[in-house]
């Protein structure tokens, strides 16, 4: 029963008790001189008014005492019969031991001696105003009309429709009538709120009588007394556990649980800081999308938070946090299992996931943008939702999109080719796929043109649809060759000198190949070419060759501006033809300086428009000159130390450190290309080549 409900009941029992009286007595006087009259109307306040509904406690029978000891004194000194000093002496020591009682008494009843218990529990059913104040109504209204008569008999039925109102069975029902929602409120109260952490997270301690039964996930609604507004809040269970043998819950409220419910209250007239429980839910996707919540320890570029949910997420996952307003977006790097220790000797396992700031996402700009500040503990963490689809420029390229969701992972075409670019990955995982597919999207550009220095012949083929064109013609190619490995061979026979022969020699070849290349350069036709080395087995031979060669276009990118062309130099299996120095023999002189005419490509090229696109399984055999120069970085699966530290310098810790558990066609990108310059896992999607005629492996 809430106040107003006791009030009215109050109101119209002492309006019955006043005219009952009145009836029989026929005027008024009762009101101030009859026993009967007060001890009755004292029964209704202490019952109806101070409510003691399950028991009353010591204090309340100190107090039922005193009023019931003064209220005796009303008696006329000629009704003092022994039942008189009965009553008086059952005041007296009800008084005397509730007061004692009150002082000894420090603990729950359960844990006092067994003399305290017995003492209180016999007080407490004597003292209760049911027993003591009927007793003297009873006692009252028999001595003023005698056993039999109408008066006595009349205020016999009051006393019982009195008490029977006040079963607490039937007070429900009775109540029910004022207030339908009464009952079922009462029926889902669970418990109530007992402290509140970071103003979004209550703990409920539960009622040990509640009549519904709990689960993780059930959705609540609640006041919060020291909540000015005294808003409704709805929220949902998040935990649930024993503290000091009671069965406490973790609440969790949000704005987006109020949504689910259309901002609308359930139940009406709370009781302050009790929790009910929402039977009926309607349809919503909340506990699909809600993660956990915001752990200690969360910093502006990572956040920590605590797993609970029912969905399942996965590294690489994106999540959404409302940080101030702002959803800001993370993407989920670890999860590590922890053990908390409750009171008690009571543990819980959790799992903590841990997830990098991305950052907010600008739609206009299609992409993310970095976010300075760090979400509040506790805050919600949820699966980040659709966006609306957007607009790619024509300048730019998707190579994917976070995992499981639509947004789109986005490349500058140009920059990516300029600045230089790595694909790296252990074998198998899609680079070579990746760098054809990105190939191609270069080669829309009409002033675009690549050459694939590919030593292992994994490109023959992939290309025919687009008419590869050699930039040197084959027998120009076998001639060149013939003629360098001459040169060599004069030259060794030297002392390691030229002669004159030999830089005359060399001039004819240098020339020869340079007017190859410019026609290439200057043939509309020709977009892509597979570079391919005469079959031979002089390795010195083919390294001179391929130094020739690159130093010729580079001469030509730098005094012809390759003819008003961008030129693309794929390097598949880089360590083959720029391996790290120490895995090149000192002595080896030739593939020294085919690295050098290389690494001067990456360290000017970008101002000439020549771009390298360096596809490689390990960082540690190839060259680390030309690789530091790759303003972009697409890295798929690796395992190997040496890729995982340079790579973290380049991705940061906490992301590289997913490498090694990318899935199929996921990588990690970053870099200067890259429409948002932050690191972050994306899928690539399924890419169909046209015409594979077959596996060239
Ligand atoms: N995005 C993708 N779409 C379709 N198939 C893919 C994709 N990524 C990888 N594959 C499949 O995986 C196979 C291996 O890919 P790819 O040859 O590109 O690997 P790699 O990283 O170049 O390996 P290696 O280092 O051994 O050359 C391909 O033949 C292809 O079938
Ligand atoms: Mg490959």
């Amino acid at each position: 029963m809430n106040k107003r409900t006791r009030l009215i009941f109050l109101g119209l029992s002492l309006l019955l008790l006043i005219g009952v009286g009145r009836f029989v007595t026929n005027d008024f006087d009762f009101l101030l001189n009859d026993f009967w009259f007060t001890s009755g109307f004292l029964l209704l306040i202490l019952l109806s008014l101070i409510d003691q509904p399950h028991f009353s406690k010591d204090s309340s029978i100190f107090i039922n005492a005193v009023t019931a000891g003064i209220s005796l004194l009303l008696i006329s000194e000629e009704n003092r019969n022994w039942v008189f000093w009965l009553f008086l002496g059952i005041t007296l020591y009800l008084a005397l031991s509730s007061y004692l009682l009150m002082w000894v008494r420090n603990n729950p009843l359960t844990q006092e001696n067994k003399w305290i218990q017995f003492f209180s529990r016999v007080n407490r059913e004597i003292g209760k105003p049911q027993t003591l104040f009927s007793a003297f109504f009873l006692w009252g209204a028999l001595n003023q009309f005698g056993l039999g008569s109408d008066g006595f008999n009349a205020l016999l039925l009051y006393w019982v429709i009195f008490m029977i109102l006040n079963i607490p069975a039937i007070a429900v029902i009775f109540n029910n009538l004022f207030e339908p929602k009464e009952l079922e409120k009462q029926e889902n109260a669970l418990g109530s709120i007992l402290g509140v952490q970071s103003k979004n997270t209550f703990l409920v301690k539960l009622f040990s009588e509640r009549k519904q039964k709990i689960k993780l996930f059930d959705f609540v609604e609640f006041v919060y007394s020291i909540d000015d507004t005294r808003q409704i809040r709805k929220g949902i269970i998040l935990d649930t556990y024993l503290l000091n043998e009671q069965q406490w819950i973790k609440v969790l409220t949000t704005a987006e649980i109020n949504k689910i419910f259309e901002n609308k209250p359930i139940l009406k007239g709370h009781t302050d800081d009790i929790i009910y429980k929402i039977s009926d839910v309607p349809e919503n996707e909340y506990l699909e999308t809600f993660v956990g919540i915001i752990t200690e320890n969360s910093s502006i570029q990572k956040i920590k938070f605590v797993y609970n949910s029912k969905a399942s997420v996965n590294d690489g996952q994106l999540l959404e946090v409302r940080v101030k307003d702002t959803s800001v977006y993370y993407q989920i790097v670890e999860g590590i299992t922890r053990i908390e220790q409750l009171e008690n000797r009571n543990e819980t396992g959790l799992i903590v996931g841990e997830a990098i700031q991305l950052g907010t996402w600008n739609h206009e700009k299609v992409r993310f943008e970095q976010f300075g500040w760090v979400p509040e503990i506790n805050s919600p963490v949820y699966i980040s939702s659709k966006i609306q689809d957007v607009e790619i420029a024509g300048t730019e390229f998707q190579i994917g999109h976070i995992p499981n969701t639509n947004f789109p992972v986005i490349i500058n075409k140009e920059l990516a080719l300029t600045h230089h670019t790595a694909v790296l990955g252990v074998t198998g995982t899609g680079k070579s796929i990746f760098a054809r597919n990105l190939i191609r999207e270069y080669l829309k550009d009409e002033t675009i043109k690549v050459i694939c220095i590919d030593f292992t012949g994994e490109y023959k083929g992939k290309f025919d649809d687009l008419d590869p064109i050699d930039v040197i013609n084959n027998t120009v190619a076998d001639m060149a060759f013939k003629e360098i490995d001459e040169i060599e061979l004069a030259v060794s026979k030297n002392y390691g000198k030229d002669n004159e022969a030999t830089i005359a020699k060399r001039k004819e070849v240098s020339k020869t190949m340079h007017a190859e290349i410019t026609s290439f350069m200057q043939n509309p036709a020709a977009k892509i070419s597979i570079f391919e080395l005469p079959d031979v087995n002089n390795t010195s031979g083919i390294l001179e060759y391929t130094r020739l060669f690159f130093k010729l276009l580079f001469h030509i990118a730098k005094n012809d501006k390759s003819f008003g062309n961008k030129v693309c130099l794929v390097l598949e299996e880089a360590h083959t033809v720029i391996p790290e120095w120490n895995f090149v023999g000192i002595a080896d002189k030739s593939s020294q300086s085919l690295l050098n005419s290389i690494a001067q490509i990456a360290l000017q090229g970008r101002k000439y428009n020549v771009g390298l696109m360096v596809i490689a399984q390990r960082t540690a055999n190839v060259s680390k000159t030309v690789l530091t120069q790759c303003n972009t970085i697409i890295s798929f699966q690796e395992f190997d130390k040496t890729s995982s530290e340079f790579l973290s310098n380049y991705f940061g810790q906490g992301i590289a450190n997913v490498l090694p558990n990318l899935k199929f066609r996921q990588a990690i990108a970053a870099g200067k290309a890259l429409k948002s310059n932050v690191p972050m896992i994306f899928e690539v999607p399924e890419i169909i080549e046209p015409e594979i005629e077959e596996e060239n492996k």
